[in-house]
């Protein structure tokens, strides 16, 4: 049978190429159903991505619901094979909420998985395996490897409370240097191995000299010889262009444990596959074999060439995004002063967008609570956030320098003399909901939100709230209206943030600016 490509659409012919690729390398197809009974997902959330799934009820009464993930029905039928490494690769459906609408979205997904004694050089074919999808795909792209153990053990020698390691490790993914630091000297503990290792961003073949670095008597431990191990395969193989050592690779410490994975493609924003090894979800399903798989997220994947790009010219030009008055404009000396002056930005026009070739930067004006979906959706590689943003809205960013400036506060202020007795239904009026609604969950009060948008000192005097939460820079608005500081939640001030692509992508630009920032 003779079929005309041309018919196929650009997602469809993605997912014949990957399946060329793995079944050319050995993999055996994987088909499964589209439904699952929800008991099984009741039972498994937390390694799902979102508590939502899509839920109807069979002919027999019994709850369905359509499959939001792959990896855990291969494990749910899969038999324990400790002898054997299973292969196999799948092309499937899920079915998620999307991020930007909330509504449910169909997702089209290919990968592989290898379960049952998976060896170093299985390993090696997967994360060799995950730099070809890149290149099938999209003809090039990057795969940042780190190992979740290996940060972990780090984390677990500083000797810190099992909360303050879950914000390092936390730290450690959004490379938020200032945060370990600041993290460490709270807790009396040292942070300089880990900081060492957050920012490593190196070749596979530089790798072992960095770790040689940082590690000194080198760890004998299984999971980091067997890491070396796989890094010199990596730097002998023909991917090894396409690899890079990266310890900011840290997700989900429910699912994954080991080498953990992920692959970005020059002008998509976010990941376009995430994998790595995940023995420790096997044990949490009662399997004794060990497991690796990767996802490709062909709906990002296909989007490649289909979406208007911006209509600017990209050339090496860094995108900055600065937040719009006068905070904005004491950031833009910053950057001035670093070296990367834009003279047209301070001549008098409503203009938004300027840019000095010579340089190499583009700066935008915009509302200071946009600038971080510009840089997490990619529109912007590098700006400045407050932190208030940055808690509130949890972009999937990285933090990479405290500016030390815009400084104040996020609070709960009340009238004077108000005292909460802890009874009842706080109201709280904010324009921070996440924020507060956080702040009061940790200390188990029950609360009921009124969104507003500003003016928000006016609520309590008008009897629309308790209290507030918000930002308090000099005190004055409080003051004047007759309300006063009862909790602090936060300090804040503007941070340096950037997109996780770019900073594969247009990393000595980003790091020379990071550079001169902290000067
Ligand atoms: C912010 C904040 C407070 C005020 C605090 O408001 O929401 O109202 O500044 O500053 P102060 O402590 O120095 O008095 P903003 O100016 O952003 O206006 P808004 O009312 O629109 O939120």
């Amino acid at each position: 049978m003779n079929i005309n490509e041309n018919i196929f659409q650009k997602g469809e012919k993605l997912s014949f190429a990957l399946r060329e690729l793995y079944a050319g390398a050995g993999f055996e197809p994987y088909r499964m159903s589209k439904f699952e009974e929800y008991d099984f997902y009741a039972r498994n959330k937390d390694f799902l991505v979102s508590d939502n799934v899509i839920t109807f009820t069979d002919t027999s009464g019994t709850l369905m619901a359509l499959k939001p993930d792959v990896t855990l029905s291969i494990i749910k039928n899969s038999t324990d094979e400790p002898n054997i490494c299973r292969r196999v690769y799948y092309n499937e459906n899920v079915y998620r909420v999307s991020a930007g609408s909330g509504a449910f979205s169909e997702i089209m997904q290919a990968g592989l998985e290898c379960f049952g004694a998976v060896s170093d050089d299985d390993l090696f074919r997967v994360i060799g395996l995950a730099a070809k999808s890149l290149d099938v795909c999209a003809g090039g792209g990057m795969i940042s490897i780190s190992d979740l153990s290996l940060t972990e053990e780090v984390i677990s020698e500083m000797g810190v409370c099992a909360s303050a390691a879950g914000k390092l490790l936390h730290a450690v993914g959004e490379k938020n240097i200032h945060e370990i630091k600041a993290l460490c000297d709270a807790e009396g503990a040292d942070c300089e191995k880990l900081i060492a290792l957050t920012s490593v961003h190196t070749s596979v073949e530089n790798a072992e000299a960095a770790l040689r670095e940082i590690f000194d008597p080198y760890p004998q431990s299984e999971h980091f010889v067997r890491f070396v191990n796989i890094l010199s395969l990596l730097a002998k193989s023909d991917v090894s262009p396409m690899i890079l050592v990266d310890f900011s690779v840290t997700d989900d410490v429910n699912y994954y444990n080991g080498i953990v994975f992920k692959g970005y493609v020059e002008g998509i924003p976010g990941a376009v596959i995430s994998g790595g090894q995940y023995d420790k979800l096997m044990r949490k399903m009662q399997r004794r074999s060990d497991a690796v798989g990767f996802a490709v997220y062909l709906d990002k994947l296909e989007r490649i060439g289909t979406v208007r790009e911006s209509v600017l010219p990209q050339g090496d030009m860094l995108n900055i995004a600065l937040p719009k008055g006068r905070l904005g404009e004491k950031i833009y000396e910053m950057f001035a002063q670093a070296g990367f002056e834009c003279p047209s930005i301070l001549e008098p026009n409503r203009k938004l967008i300027f840019e000095n070739p010579e340089k190499g930067v583009r700066y935008f004006w915009v509302k200071p609570s946009d600038v971080a979906i510009y840089v997490e959706r990619g529109a912007a590689d590098i700006g400045v956030a407050g932190k208030d943003i940055l808690l509130e809205y949890e972009p999937d960013v990285y933090e990479l320098c405290d500016l030390d400036r815009g400084k104040c506060r996020m609070a709960v202020a009340a009238p004077k003399g108000f005292e909460d007795d802890g009874t009842g239904t706080l109201r709280v009026a904010t324009k921070f909901a996440n924020v507060a609604r956080k702040f009061y969950r940790s200390r188990g009060r029950d609360i009921d939100i009124i969104h507003l948008n500003g003016s928000i000192e006016i609520a309590p005097i008008l009897g629309l709230s308790d209290v507030i939460v918000d930002i308090v820079e000099t005190g004055t608005t409080l003051k004047e209206n007759d309300l006063e500081v009862i909790d602090n939640v936060f300090p804040i001030s503007a941070r340096l943030i950037a997109n996780k692509s770019a900073f594969r992508f247009k990393n000595a630009q980003i790091e020379s600016v990071v550079e001169g920032m902290r000067k």
